[in-house]
């Protein structure tokens, strides 16, 4: 006989195949574990005795043929005893720690009776490796559907990484793939606690307004306090996990939680919060075949896959966090740099302070009208604000001239949109502006300058800025004149469209005024102001609005 039992449990069903073709049940005995243990008929469901306990004669002989067989590694040992023809044979390959078969041959052959195990033992060992297969494809169908759901889950965080930009809070992300996150892990929920919720060691009650949760689960703060606590308490910085060894039960400490993992999101010293996946579900065993046997897929403990996943999502969130964070630094700068100009120009040129403002905010005004996005609205304001940043270049004395100006001195001023490029070109995020600054003194008939340009050959920008800036020129008080009436302005601009400016702009522009009147003249001139006289732009009327808008336009900007 070549082959071998696996295991005491064959070796037992094969005693159980031989009972059915001779009619009594072999005796299995067990040398594999602890020390010699003898099955026989009336105790084949677990019941062992020891051969010393036997009490038939073929008892010593069995016991006889066990010692000779250990002591003489012999495979078999067969005997022809007062007439009984008897045999004892090894099952497993290991000598040392035998399963031994002893039967009564009950005059069979031993040949036969040789050939007929070995072709049950051939049976079940066919069987077991059947069984062993399964068992490996099952588990790996469980791998592999665990790698595809989280490649699945990770390349859609990635796709969303991409589309996001620095105007998305950490709860909006949280939002938006955490959900998927706990499908793949198979949690209860998956919350997200910011940092900022997290005071003096204490969440508040109201700070929970502020955390994401995936799913139905909703425990008393008390609960996220002590868990966080925990785990600054813990000498691990990594994910702390969490299973309770009785089902149902939850976990000592924290009322409704049987399991959870909870990860920081962090980079460096700086804490965003916590990543906190609570209460494994049971699913997971109907997501796949129901006759999956693999441990891994029924059980309901968190562990290393879920916890890797969860510091993946914390890793995806921390990059975000400092991406803002970045991003905040850089509106910040950019944000000073361009109101530290803005203050340039008014100081030089005290009697037009507000003018830049007030065309922004009428220059918006007409790109809304005129339909477009929220994006180029915003641009469009931004170029307003430092269409004239070029006249920090033009001497004191040109620029505050009361009287005319000669033409060497007008020639002087007329250089300004081009200074204005010039400067503003270094700054790279603002480079957008370039063109409605270059061309805001362009005329559509191409009596402008500097460039002569015609027509729609003129940016867009460069001619929704001459009418915004032209109108409030007209209407804006000076030293030495008084601005004109909202009535003589319009008609100017309605006498020159076509010519001077793009008459459908002004066209939009004077409309604007149709459905929503605005006062007519400036009140005064006489110190720096930075009203805003279209009643659309009401909530312009502080400088820190004005930071806001350019904020944002810058932010719009610094995303693309
Ligand atoms: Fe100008």
């Amino acid at each position: 006989m070549n082959q071998s039992v696996p295991n005491i449990q064959i070796a037992r069903e094969l005693a159980t195949r031989l009972e059915s073709v001779f009619g009594v049940l072999p005796q299995v005995i067990d040398l594999s574990s602890d020390g010699m243990k003898l099955e026989c008929e009336e105790q084949r469901s677990a019941h062992y005795r020891s051969p010393e306990d036997m009490d038939s004669a073929n008892d010593a002989w069995v016991d006889f043929a066990v010692k000779q067989m250990t002591i003489e590694s012999q495979r078999s040992y067969a005997t022809n005893s007062e007439g009984r023809l008897q045999l004892l044979m090894h099952l497993s390959q290991n000598i040392e720690k035998p399963i031994l078969l002893y039967l009564d041959l009950l005059g069979h052959s031993e040949l036969l009776v040789r050939s007929i195990i070995s072709a049950n033992i051939e049976a079940l060992c066919y069987r077991e490796n059947a069984i062993a297969s399964k068992n490996k494809v099952e588990s790996f169908i469980v791998q592999i559907t665990q790698d595809f759901e989280e490649l699945t889950w990770l390349r859609k965080a990635h796709e969303y990484m991409e589309l996001c930009d620095a105007k998305h809070p950490l709860q909006s992300i949280a939002s938006a793939f955490l959900p998927d996150l706990e499908q793949v892990i198979r949690a209860q929920a998956i919350l997200y606690i910011p940092a900022v919720c997290f005071k003096s060691k204490q969440l508040a009650g109201e700070d929970q307004a502020q955390f994401v949760t995936t799913g139905p689960f909703d425990a008393d703060t008390s609960v996220y306090t002590q868990l966080i606590n925990d785990w600054l308490c813990s000498p691990n910085s990594g994910p702390m996990v969490l299973n309770t060894n009785s089902p149902g039960a939850s976990l000592p400490g924290y009322e409704g939680i049987r399991n959870c993992i909870l990860v920081p999101v962090s980079k460096g010293s700086k804490s965003y919060g916590w990543l906190l996946a609570v209460n494994k579900t049971s699913e997971q065993a109907n997501r796949v075949d129901p006759h999956y046997s693999v441990k891994e897929v029924n059980s309901a403990c968190f562990g290393t896959f879920e916890a890797s996943l969860l510091v993946a999502a914390s890793n995806i969130m921390s990059a975000q966090a400092r991406n803002i964070d970045f991003f905040e630094s850089q509106e910040l700068l950019l944000t000073g740099v361009v109101r530290a100009i803005i203050n340039a120009i008014d100081a030089k040129d005290t009697y037009t302070c507000g003018h830049s403002d007030r065309v922004a905010s009428y220059a918006k005004s007409i790109a809304k009208r005129m339909g477009l996005s929220v994006d180029e609205c915003e641009r469009i304001f931004m170029a307003g604000v430092l269409h004239d940043v070029g006249k920090i270049g033009v001497p004191d004395a040109i620029l505050s001239k009361p009287g005319k100006l000669t033409d060497f001195e007008y020639a002087i001023v007329k250089q300004h949109p081009q200074i204005g490029c010039e400067i503003l070109e270094h700054l790279k995020p603002l480079n957008y502006v370039l063109p409605g600054v270059l061309h805001h003194h362009e005329a559509y008939n191409g009596s402008g300058y500097p460039a002569g340009l015609v027509g729609e050959d003129i940016p867009l920008h460069g001619r929704i800025l001459a009418v915004a800036d032209a109108y409030d020129a007209m209407t804006s008080n000076r030293p030495y004149r008084r601005g004109m009436p909202h009535a003589k302005a319009a008609a100017i601009l309605r006498a020159e469209a076509g010519k001077t400016w793009d008459a459908n702009i002004v066209d939009v522009f004077l409309a604007s005024f149709t459905e929503e009147p605005v006062p007519n003249t400036i009140e005064s001139t006489s110190f720096p102001i930075c009203s805003f006289k279209n009643a659309e732009d009401t909530d312009m009327q502080s400088n820190s609005h004005l930071l806001w808008r350019i904020s944002n336009s810058i932010s719009n900007l610094v995303v693309e």
